[in-house]
């Protein structure tokens, strides 16, 4: 049945009309309680949704559609194993990678718990080898550079992880990151390097992605320029993959290949031994605290009702803002510089997974399902696209996200910014009137002649929702917690707007197609099927080529 059938959503829809004739001053104004009602506190975070428009009608009606979507049914089938990912047929386990409890759970009469910690065991056992000098290159010198060579989920997790907790790294060991194919991010990375100190991490689960293979292969080269054998490819590489026969292909040994899953999303896939550059970065250790807090918010996600369960929450103010306001986009704005590279993670994360337009059962949806997700460091982003977020014609709900203490105390820096967070909600919020703008520029001893013409100008209209997350303070716990609250929230989405969360079908159209041109640019015949516009840019850049 489709979901505009539930009386919830009908009675949401009739509710948005009103809704959208409200203004959060107003809702401010009307209620002294809104911070008490519409806020979470966590462990390692604060969650405050008050900025939206929403009142205690809103949330029953939405907690309503959850309920009408079974969402805790299916809540229970995820954490179970039960083969959610229907077009794929491959049930969604990320959350059985960071179970501290080791509690068994069988999938198709295997333990996998015992997979995840045998796994483990064994990024323990390396991580500590590699980082304390006891696995050597193949002049027998320590390594002291690792290599990451994946791509989307291979890369943007460890990689956003790795920055993220900077500060918690005793620089051991330098991590680098290759997932462009463009020949510039592998030269650019290996320039600097001695063959001999470096260790290369291919990771892929499928070990086929193209511009993976080709990065790995240029690695290979590199190191046998140096070495002159072969061999020292064993000592060079590691992979982490679900293919071990393409990675024993590719020269590395069997014993040097870290286990991936079928149940394992790629984007949602740093929790497993893709996470292995943050543990050689950080040490094991860390890296199971940054699985512990994100184990903490599975237990929030799982056993908290759903009026109070912040994924929850965030994912049906998420459906309300754009299936039934109309917001078109969303913005991630870090106020934490560690945490420059998470817009870029959650795009992967929401948009790979929810950007689709038919549901699980194949048929068209009727509804905007989610908006595009963007952003930047809030402080960078208010001296360049802020001037959208409060003065244009579109509404762009926003996610503001801060700590209350600094990992990097230096006197006076910490208040500016988090000034800046405070007061940048605020004004998106109540905007300023033009009223106000006249008084002020009056009081200011302004020309009325002035005053005319910049008043219309200076006119906020307010009303831009947003939500805050306060961090106790970013460490490997509340990362965890963090990143595994947006999974969730990405889940939530999924089933309330009846879409298969886990496939990406969309990303393959264009990777088949540029198999088939590559043949095209490398025998120098264009296939006579393409449209006139890529037929010319093609024969245009090889004509300009040669
Ligand atoms: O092209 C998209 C994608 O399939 C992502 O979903 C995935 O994270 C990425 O490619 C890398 O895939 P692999 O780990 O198999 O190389």
């Amino acid at each position: 049945m489709s979901r505009t059938s539930l009386p919830s959503w009908k009675a949401l829809l009739n509710h948005a009309e009103k809704t959208k004739q409200s203004h959060l001053n107003q809702l401010f104004a009307e209620d002294s309680q809104r911070f008490n009602k519409f806020s979470i506190k966590l462990p390692t975070l604060l969650l405050d949704y008050s900025k939206n428009l929403v009142t205690e009608e809103t949330m029953a009606k939405l907690v309503a559609l959850a309920n009408e979507c079974e969402l805790e049914t299916w809540r229970k089938k995820m954490f179970d194993g039960e083969r959610i990912n229907r077009t794929e047929d491959r049930a969604v386990l990320h959350t059985a990678l960071r179970n501290r409890t080791k509690k068994p759970l069988l999938l198709d009469g295997i333990n996998i718990t015992d997979q995840i910690e045998s796994t483990l065991a064994k990024m323990k056992n390396f991580s500590a080898k590699v980082r304390e000098g006891h696995w050597c290159g193949y002049s027998g010198k320590r390594i002291t550079d690792v290599v990451n060579i994946g791509v989307g989920g291979s890369s943007l997790g460890p990689q956003m992880v790795t920055e993220a907790l900077k500060q918690y790294s005793d620089n051991s060991l330098n991590i680098h990151y290759v997932s462009n194919v463009d020949g510039t991010q592998i030269a650019d990375v290996l320039r600097p390097l001695n063959p001999e100190k470096v260790l290369f991490i291919v990771s892929s689960k499928t070990f086929t992605t193209i511009e993976t293979m080709i990065n790995a292969n240029t690695a290979r080269k590199w190191l046998i320029s140096s070495s002159f054998d072969e061999k020292a490819v064993e000592k060079h590489f590691v992979a982490v993959s679900a293919n071990k026969k393409n990675a024993v292909e590719f020269g590395i040994t069997q014993e040097n290949i870290f286990d991936m899953w079928d149940w394992v999303g790629g984007r949602f896939s740093l929790w497993s031994a893709i996470g292995l550059p943050i543990a050689l970065d950080l040490g094991y250790d860390k890296f199971i605290e940054l699985l512990e807090g994100a184990h903490e918010m599975d237990l929030h996600f799982q056993q908290t009702p759903l009026r109070n369960n912040a994924p929850v929450i965030l994912a049906l103010l998420s459906v309300w803002n754009c299936t039934f306001l109309g917001s078109q986009s969303q913005a991630i704005l870090p106020y934490d510089q560690p945490l420059h590279m998470l817009s870029a993670y959650m795009q992967q994360a929401e948009m790979e997974s929810n950007g689709k337009s038919v549901t699980w059962d194949g048929n068209p949806v009727e509804y905007s399902t989610v908006p595009s997700i963007w952003g930047e460091l809030g402080i960078n982003g208010q001296h360049a696209f802020y001037q959208y977020l409060h003065q244009s014609n579109n509404v762009v709900p926003a996610d503001f996200i801060g700590s209350v203490e600094s990992v990097t105390p230096i006197k006076g820096h910490h208040e500016t910014l988090m000034a800046n967070f405070f007061a940048q909600t605020q004004a998106l919020m109540s905007g300023v009137n033009e009223e106000q703008v006249r008084a002020d520029l009056k009081a200011k001893g302004r020309v009325q002649s002035y005053i005319d013409k910049v008043a219309p100008h200076k006119v906020h209209k307010g009303n831009r929702p947003t939500n805050t997350l306060l961090l106790k303070r970013l460490e490997p716990r509340s990362l965890g917690s963090l990143i595994a609250l947006y999974e969730h929230k990405i889940f939530v989405q999924g089933i309330i707007l009846q879409i298969c969360s886990f496939d990406q079908w969309g990303v393959e159209l264009g990777k088949g197609l540029a198999n088939k041109i590559e043949v095209e640019l490398h025998n120098g015949i264009i296939n006579q099927g393409h449209d006139s516009s890529t037929r010319e840019l093609i024969k245009y850049y090889q004509s300009t080529r040669a």
